[in-house]
């Protein structure tokens, strides 16, 4: 099974580029550009990263940001991610970064963005993996904030596809991103959104009908709600459900009680992500492998859920039928 899962063409659609970022790489780039951390070892950074919830983990994200500067440092950051895509299978990803935890610090929006997408670039020249991005918003600031953000992006546009919804979630309702969503609508850019991560299903209700989403960023809690699953079901919209993460920040107890294999049955769409791998304890592959081994999934479902990563992705449609035969074959053969 774990070969099966390893070699399997797969996309991933939630992953945070700064949520990659892997603590011997840090120190190389906090070295570089001459930054003070306040670690002094792998071990002790291993150490911090234990999480009670999700504010606890976005404490020290932040700080691990903070020491990217340089349009190479977030070249360097994104490179190594897409270097492990290659080693996974992962032919496609969707990447989300968070312009405001660096402009915030006097980084140029510019500099985040052509250090990231010029990486992108190489990957898919060198590696063969394609991506594309997803401009977050960080929701613990104001919608004038995002305003800002969004007008920096507009330069840009060609090289970002979609505008997403992060950071701390409880307090700060879908509802008030309403306009500024409206707005990146218009520009061009697909509205997603965390959603049902801490918040409950008010929170994914909301993202639907405010946000106008085409696709929920974890969505566990929307399970409080049939009347809401009934929704998502008729809005074929598709969750991006990250298990280690889950479990990482306490949003499940144990990956046993995951919800998994309970939204597949639902008929919701699923996938299955890393969201913040550096932090949480593994790839894309490890969730893959963890969540078979707790739930039992079978090789049907396997399949059934990295079918859904190349289905819901933002690819076009020739693109993905491509990705989608590559799989077919490897299934027939494989299973
Ligand atoms: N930013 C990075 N990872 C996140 C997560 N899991 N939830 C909300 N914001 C995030
Ligand atoms: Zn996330």
């Amino acid at each position: 099974m774990k070969a099966f899962i390893e070699n399997l063409p797969k996309a991933e659609l939630h992953l945070h580029i700064e949520g990659s970022f892997e603590p011997a790489l840090m120190f190389k780039i906090a070295n570089r550009n001459k930054i003070d951390i306040p670690y002094k070892s792998v071990e002790e950074i291993e150490k911090a990263y234990k999480f009670n919830c999700l504010q606890d983990f976005l404490d020290i994200y932040y700080q691990g940001a903070s020491v990217l500067i340089t349009a190479q440092d977030f070249y360097d950051l994104t490179y190594s991610y897409l270097q492990k895509c290659a080693t996974q299978n992962v032919r496609h990803t969707e990447i989300m970064f968070d312009p405001q935890t660096h402009t915030e610090r006097g980084i140029e929006f510019k500099t985040v963005i052509n250090g990231i997408s010029k990486a992108c670039e190489d990957a898919k020249e060198n590696l063969g993996v394609t991506s594309l991005l997803i401009m977050s918003y960080l929701r613990h600031l104001s919608e004038e904030e995002a305003f800002k953000t969004l007008a920096q992006s507009i330069p840009f546009k060609d090289k970002i596809t979609a505008v997403g919804l992060d950071s701390s979630e409880k307090g700060n309702p879908p509802s008030k991103f309403k306009n500024v969503y409206e707005a990146s609508i218009k520009e061009g850019y697909i509205p997603v959104a965390h959603a049902g991560e801490e918040g409950n299903a008010d929170y994914v209700w909301e993202a639907l009908n405010l946000l106008k989403i085409k696709r929920i960023d974890h969505g566990n809690n929307a399970l409080q709600d049939e009347k809401l699953i009934e929704e998502i079901k008729k809005r074929d919209l598709a969750l991006t459900v990250c298990p280690l993460s889950n479990t990482a920040l306490q949003v499940v107890t144990d990956l046993k009680d995951h919800p998994l294999k309970k939204m597949m049955n639902l008929g919701l769409k699923v996938t299955i992500n890393s969201d913040d791998p550096a932090y949480f304890g593994g790839q894309v592959n490890q969730n893959f492998i963890e969540i078979q081994k707790a739930l039992n999934l079978t090789k049907a479902d396997i399949y059934e859920l990295v079918k859904n990563s190349f289905q819901y992705s933002f690819l076009d449609d020739k693109t993905k039928q491509i990705y989608l035969t590559e799989l077919e074959n490897y299934y027939k053969l494989n299973n």
